[in-house]
């Protein structure tokens, strides 16, 4: 597999700090650009702010600074909790700097040239917080059909793209390729919603009503709609005005990790947007669900949003990842709830994971003089051991690139039990006492290396913590990482150390 691997969120509007919904795509985009990483694919990982439009604009009138001011304050706050909550993007990109600006001033003039944006008359109803249009059939009680607030009726001419004139031809891109929009349940929504007929797409708004946006270059008394401008930035990180070659590479192999609640613009709006300046489409739009709390997705105006950064402060940066991408099967929705988290912490993590660091750095320390022991003649048990540990990467892989991450990551933790069997059956600490020595180095070199695997395999998730099992083994990651997820890395006579607890049974609640 030798294609770039190309990921994306969302890009998150900065009208409020980040929660847990966008605390998680982020960690997800992580986690499997980490996978990517250790399956030794270029990799590039992309995230960002969204900072136009009314939102914004609104949020930073209420407290009295410009629409800038308040981006830029938050945006530290995005980059601070990325920072904190260990992710390692490739390019943060912001819609307000000069190489995203310039991108969307061109294909706008693009379109403009092609005949594909023409000005005609907008009437109809607007959502002002999801700063989205709607028709009167869309409507649910006259209120916004996607947050249930009133709307407003406006009429004004405004530019409009000819979205309308690609509906067969999405149809029939979405039906030939698969892989297009996933899960295949959101696919059939889509298909669903495009067998009503698709309208064109108002694609500005009058700067006389709202002037924080992007110049329409051939109309100074209009800004752009911030979604046409916020969708473009998939393609200004990756080159496509400055650097071609690049841009060709990693383009085709773009997969948006997105929420439910922006599949249409997503799936419809930019697929159309893309064809109509005559570029290339991304290789999967994949839809996730939503972290539900209390029967509702969480949100601000509801207070029940879990500020992200408190878990993280309760459980460890590390085990907060953990939680988060093994308790979602990707798609679905999740019911958000912190005993889950602290069930999961003490079983997986402070007990299978946890003690076995524990247990066997002390028997390393205690039975081999704190030194990685030299294996001999392998039995039947370490044989299969070393036989189930080297055929895991790869089923590891193939269950993340399926995007069944809560699979991937389950199958490294039975491994992990299944480590912790093994030592149960062989009983070092038997064949100690018989003075079987050449064993007792044999289990305890199997059962070290097979833990170095599994930690490798679970680095994408949670990458400090395993760094401090690899210190502890006496192991340092050098050169391709399929070398190092080759069987037989450690060296006998490095030194093992016994640290604290890398997950504490006992958890200060008040660390939020
Ligand atoms: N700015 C747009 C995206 C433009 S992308 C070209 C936007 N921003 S957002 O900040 O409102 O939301 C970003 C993401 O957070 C969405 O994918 C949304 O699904 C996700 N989440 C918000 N609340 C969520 C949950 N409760 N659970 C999971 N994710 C949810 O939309």
């Amino acid at each position: 597999m030798n294609e770039p691997f190309y990921i994306t969120t969302p890009i998150y509007y900065v009208n409020d700090e980040p929660h847990l919904g966008h605390a998680y795509t982020t960690i997800l985009a992580d986690v499997l650009a980490g996978y990517a990483r250790l399956q030794g694919r270029e990799t590039f990982f992309l995230t960002g702010t969204d900072e136009h439009g009314q939102k914004v604009h609104d949020a930073a009138q209420r407290r009295g600074i410009s629409p800038q001011e308040q981006a830029d304050e938050m945006v530290l706050r995005f980059e601070q909790t990325w920072q904190r909550l260990h992710i390692r993007y490739d390019d943060f990109i912001r819609t307000t700097e000069a190489r995203h600006v310039s991108v969307v001033d061109t294909v706008l003039q693009k379109l403009w040239d092609k005949g594909e944006i023409y000005l005609g008359e907008y009437e109809g109803w607007y959502c002002v917080p999801d700063e989205r249009y709607w028709t009167e059939k869309d409507l649910v009680d006259g209120n916004c059909p996607a947050c249930g607030r009133p709307v407003e009726r406006i009429a004004e001419p405004n530019y409009f793209f000819k979205m309308s004139a690609y509906q067969q031809w999405l149809i029939d891109y979405i039906i030939s390729h698969p892989d297009f929009i996933r899960p295949d349940y959101r696919r059939n929504e889509v298909l669903g919603f495009l067998r009503q007929p698709l309208g064109d797409l108002c694609i500005s708004r009058p700067v006389s009503r709202l002037n924080w946006g992007i110049p329409i270059p051939f109309d100074h008394d209009y800004i752009t709609y911030v979604w046409f401008d916020a969708l473009l930035n998939y393609i200004t990180a990756t080159g496509y005005l400055n650097d071609q070659d690049r841009f060709s590479s990693l383009w085709p192999n773009a997969l948006h990790l997105i929420g439910k609640d922006i599949l249409t613009t997503h799936s419809v709006y930019w697929p159309t947007m893309l064809q109509a300046a005559g570029l290339s489409q991304p290789k999967t739009i994949f839809a996730h669900g939503w972290w539900i709390s209390r029967g509702t997705k969480m949100s601000k105006s509801l207070a029940n949003v879990v500020k992200p950064l408190d878990l993280a402060n309760v459980y460890g940066v590390d085990a907060f990842r953990y939680f988060l991408m093994s308790d979602m099967t990707l798609g679905r929705d999740a019911d958000f709830n912190e005993e889950r988290v602290a069930v999961r912490y003490q079983s997986d993590l402070a007990n299978d994971l946890g003690n076995l660091v524990h247990r066997l750095t002390n028997m390393i320390v205690r039975y081999c003089d704190g030194s990685t022991p030299t294996p001999s003649k392998p039995s039947l048990e370490d044989d299969a051991l070393k036989l189930h540990f080297t055929g895991l990467p790869q089923s590891v892989f193939e269950l993340v690139e399926a995007l069944s991450l809560n699979e991937g990551l389950e199958l490294v933790m039975t491994s992990v039990r299944e480590i912790n069997r093994y030592i149960e059956q062989a009983a070092p600490w038997s064949l100690y006492k018989e003075g079987n020595f050449l064993r007792v180095n044999t289990v305890l070199y199997h059962a070290a290396e097979a833990l170095r695997m599994a930690s490798l395999l679970l680095q994408p998730v949670m990458p400090e913590q395993m760094k401090e099992i690899y210190r502890r083994l006496g192991w340092q990651p050098d050169g391709a990482y399929v070398d190092q997820l080759a069987w037989g890395q450690l060296r006998p006579g490095s030194a093992v150390t016994v640290g604290a607890p890398l997950f504490p049974r006992e958890i200060n609640l008040e660390a939020r």
